[in-house]
């Protein structure tokens, strides 16, 4: 039996049968059926707008899965080079595969001169490096301007493979303007979180190499930011990539929705709440504070995972290897101290609010040496392989432009009088 819902309209003791299709209604079926009724839904809580092979999240029960892949199995033993071609191929690469896919976004990792020099040099000296980089983003449609053939297979491929190499290069040269510092090539022979760390911080020293410890959490950090679905800045991909605009641009819509603090800004929330906690004997004091309604606590609860953040667990385990390495970030006592107390404690239990992957993250961060302006970049890097996945998939399925409905509440039909008799 196809499953269905029936519904009666009132109006007119109509009994119409809806069609469940995936465990929820198609709006074509439904636009047919009851025509004129539509749906209210800010934020699009109830709303799917795409089919998506990408990236499965089962929020109740904590999983995500890239490509049917366990995130911890990636995590564990991939590397987000590989990560990246998964999502954006859908199948794990052969050795030959790799080994082109690594040559081919190291050898793109450079940037044209003048987007440095004429463009990324003309900011004021305090420019904000996440204000830069969707500036940055944006100004490379205009260095390739073949990128707006998104349908020539071969145009395609290379703007990806551009973006996935240029956004370490872009995010590094944002923070070293910011801080006053040179302008760091590319080394192609590192690694690609290695390379980034040497662009952020290599001095006089011929060669940078970073720890590898710290260069392989940096690598874990990048598999579990590269794509968590249908979230705002992979949203925002869509809509911008729906009107068929070339990918930069798309990109760059991308990277603004990722900027807003509600999105890429968690970890530094979390940075600012445990600084102002500042010592455990501060902790149980915060807790009550906000169990009375005063704030929240930052990192905890999730719109979709309602059991722990399964990217948070395995942070945990990173956020010990690189505390090796650089010894412990004072303020993890605190956040250890804090996680404790939240899960002993109904408020919070009862809420269902566990740590999120932004709990740790920030900790990691400040732990290998990066400013906190630095962390939504650092989130956008890996992403950019989840936004063009998400890209290419749209481009191949659908044609429609997105154009929500809206519910207007405005004013009723008033007539123009000139401004003298206003
Ligand atoms: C992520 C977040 C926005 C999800 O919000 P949501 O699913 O819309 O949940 P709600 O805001 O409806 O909260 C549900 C209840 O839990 C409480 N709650 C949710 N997150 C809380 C938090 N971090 N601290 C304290 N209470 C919290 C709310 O006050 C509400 O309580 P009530 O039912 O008594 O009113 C929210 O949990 C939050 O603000 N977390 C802190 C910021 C953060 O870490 N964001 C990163 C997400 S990756």
């Amino acid at each position: 039996m196809p499953e269905s819902i029936t519904i009666t309209d009132n109006r007119n003791g109509q009994t119409v049968e809806i069609p469940i299709e995936n465990g929820g209604v198609a709006a074509s079926a439904w636009s047919k059926l009851l025509p004129g009724i539509w749906f209210y839904d800010p934020g699009f809580t109830s709303t799917a707008a795409c089919e998506s092979g990408v990236t499965f999240l089962d929020g109740e029960a904590g999983i995500l899965r890239y490509r049917g892949y366990p995130i911890e199995e990636l995590a564990e033993r991939s590397s987000y080079l590989e990560v990246a071609y998964l999502l954006l191929k859908g199948e794990l690469p052969t050795p030959a595969q790799f080994e082109e896919w690594r040559r081919e976004i190291t050898h793109h990792t450079f940037i044209h001169e003048n987007l440095r020099k004429r463009f990324l040099e003309g900011f004021h000296y305090d420019a904000h490096p996440m204000g830069m980089l969707v500036s940055a983003v944006a100004a490379l449609s205009t260095f390739y301007p073949e990128a707006k053939n998104i349908f020539d297979p071969e145009s395609r491929e290379k703007q990806i493979i551009r973006l996935i190499a240029k956004m370490p290069t872009l995010a590094a040269a944002a923070h070293r303007f910011y801080v006053g510092m040179p302008f760091v090539y590319p080394d192609n022979s590192l690694g690609f979180a290695a390379n980034f760390l040497s662009m952020m911080w290599k001095i006089a020293e011929p060669r940078f190499d970073a720890n590898p410890a710290l260069a392989h959490a940096l690598d874990v950090l990048f598999i579990l930011h590269a794509d968590h679905e249908q979230n705002c800045s992979t949203t925002a991909m869509r809509v911008v990539g729906s009107s068929h605009a070339d990918p930069y641009s798309a990109c760059a819509a991308a990277c603004s929705a990722l900027y807003g603090p509600r999105h890429g800004g968690a970890n530094e929330a979390v940075i600012r709440m445990l600084t102002d906690i500042g010592s455990i004997d501060h902790v149980d004091d915060f807790v009550a504070a906000v169990k009375r309604g005063e704030g929240r606590l930052q990192g905890f609860g999730h719109r979709v995972y309602k059991n722990y953040d399964p990217r948070a667990r395995i942070i945990n385990r990173t956020a010990d290897e690189v505390f090796e390495v650089t010894g412990k970030n004072p303020l993890l006592d605190i956040a250890l101290k804090l996680e404790e107390r939240a899960l002993s404690d109904e408020y919070f239990t009862s809420r269902r609010l566990y740590p999120n992957v932004d709990f740790y993250s920030g900790l990691i961060y400040q732990a290998i040496g990066f400013p906190i302006d630095m962390f939504p970049a650092l989130f956008a890097i890996p992403r950019t392989s989840g936004w063009l996945a998400h890209w290419v998939e749209l481009l191949d399925q659908e044609s429609k432009i997105a154009r929500p409905r809206q519910l207007y509440a405005g004013e009723a039909e008033r007539h123009y009088t000139p401004i003298g008799d206003r």
